[in-house]
């Protein structure tokens, strides 16, 4: 931890408290994508995300703190069901904030969550869970110092205590648009914390797009994204790689400004693109595309130029398909899917989203919006 983060050991004195904090947080999809990191989950290169409105994590932390207490994690339900398999790697995350929330040596928590998607949902759902409980912990520290942040200053903490869980899971706090990663292309950007995209930099139609994920398969990956991340160290693309994210970066936001959807389609699919060749050239190479899904990139782009209608795609790290289009061509989409791309999907399955809002706070059942 840096000194800025000591401050708060030397600042607090622990005092009994219990309550309970609950948040909901959503999944993101990166239109240019973080890939390779150095140092403690910081990114190589920055990268850009719009977060869901669907797919979300919703999680309650129920605390109690006090001087004589072991610390530790009683119980951890994931959609009601308790799951032990995932303490450890919950436990080793508290563990490491232990620095920047000094309270977390004398609490004790009943951590549950619900995601409104399913594990086979084709959406990365670490994003969604570390961001949710980064959140929650952030406001129990802010129930518990003297002096509270201000929103921006909250939400900027709890957009770098959720990249230490997951590093997307920085860029979920947010509603719309996030940017993570130095770059001279924004304002008060940084390695350490993501920030909002302000809205006055988008065209207003940009900020109204669809998502429709397509299942293509819904298996595990072969290998994980930090198995892919720690390629890149020796990849011999690497400095390419970085040049090509930053200058994708540069045209993705004039394209937002511009309201300019051509050339926002031909730089995600270039970046959905370039991820996969990335994984594919590296040492050892790996392919997490599958049949179904190069079947369907081909119906995209030539349902594209027949019929004029400006539809995208994008890929994560795996095999499934998220098409990007505007609200207003939803229903000729929908159409175009359902006739030509569900064939080529796991038991026709798909799901409808867009651009969301943010995280909410739930307050004793009543939600309250916050970023
Ligand atoms: O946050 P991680 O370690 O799961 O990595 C995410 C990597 C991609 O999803 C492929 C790209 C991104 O920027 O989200």
């Amino acid at each position: 931890m840096n000194r800025k983060n000591m401050k708060n050991r030397s600042s607090y004195t622990i005092k009994e408290a219990s309550g309970r904090v609950c948040w909901s947080s959503p999944a993101n999809i990166a239109l240019i994508k973080y890939w390779g990191k150095r140092g403690v989950q910081l990114p190589m290169n920055p990268s850009i995300s719009f977060v869901l409105s669907e797919s979300k994590v919703t999680t309650s932390i129920e605390y109690s703190i006090s001087k004589d207490i072991l610390p530790g994690i009683d119980s951890f339900t994931l959609n009601g069901e308790e799951k032990k398999d995932f303490l450890p790697r919950i436990e080793n995350y508290l563990l490491g904030l232990r620095q920047l929330f000094p309270f977390l040596e004398h609490a004790r928590m009943r951590i549950n969550s619900n995601s409104s998607f399913p594990h086979s949902a084709g959406i990365a759902s670490s994003a969604a869970a570390f961001s949710a409980l980064a959140l929650c912990i952030c406001d129990i520290w802010q129930e518990l110092k003297e002096q509270k942040a201000s929103e921006s200053e909250f939400l900027r903490q709890a957009s770098l205590v959720a990249r230490l869980g997951s590093g997307s899971a920085c860029r979920s706090v947010y509603g719309g648009l996030a940017v993570w990663g130095k770059t001279s292309l924004v304002t008060g950007s940084s390695d350490d914390f993501a920030v909002r995209l302000k809205e006055d930099l988008i065209s207003p139609g940009m900020l109204e797009l669809n998502d429709s994920i397509l299942i293509v398969d819904s298996s595990v990956k072969k290998v994980s994204s930090s198995g892919g991340h720690t390629l890149m160290n020796d990849h011999p693309y690497r400095e390419s790689r970085l040049l090509q994210a930053e200058s994708n970066l540069d045209t993705l936001l004039r394209a937002l400004s511009d309201g300019d959807m051509e050339k926002f389609g031909q730089v995600i699919e270039n970046e959905a693109l370039s991820l996969h060749a990335l994984m594919m050239s590296s040492h050892p190479g790996y392919l997490l595309l599958r049949p179904g899904t190069l079947q369907i990139i081909d119906k995209v782009q030539e349902f594209r130029k027949e019929s004029g209608i400006q539809v995208y795609f994008t890929l994560d790290a795996g095999p499934n398909i998220h098409l990007i289009y505007r609200k207003s061509d939803k229903q000729r989409v929908k159409t175009f899917i359902e006739s030509e791309l569900l064939d080529h999907c796991e038991d026709r399955g798909w799901s409808d989203d867009g651009i969301g809002r943010g995280p909410e706070k739930h307050n004793d059942n009543k939600q309250a919006g916050r970023g």
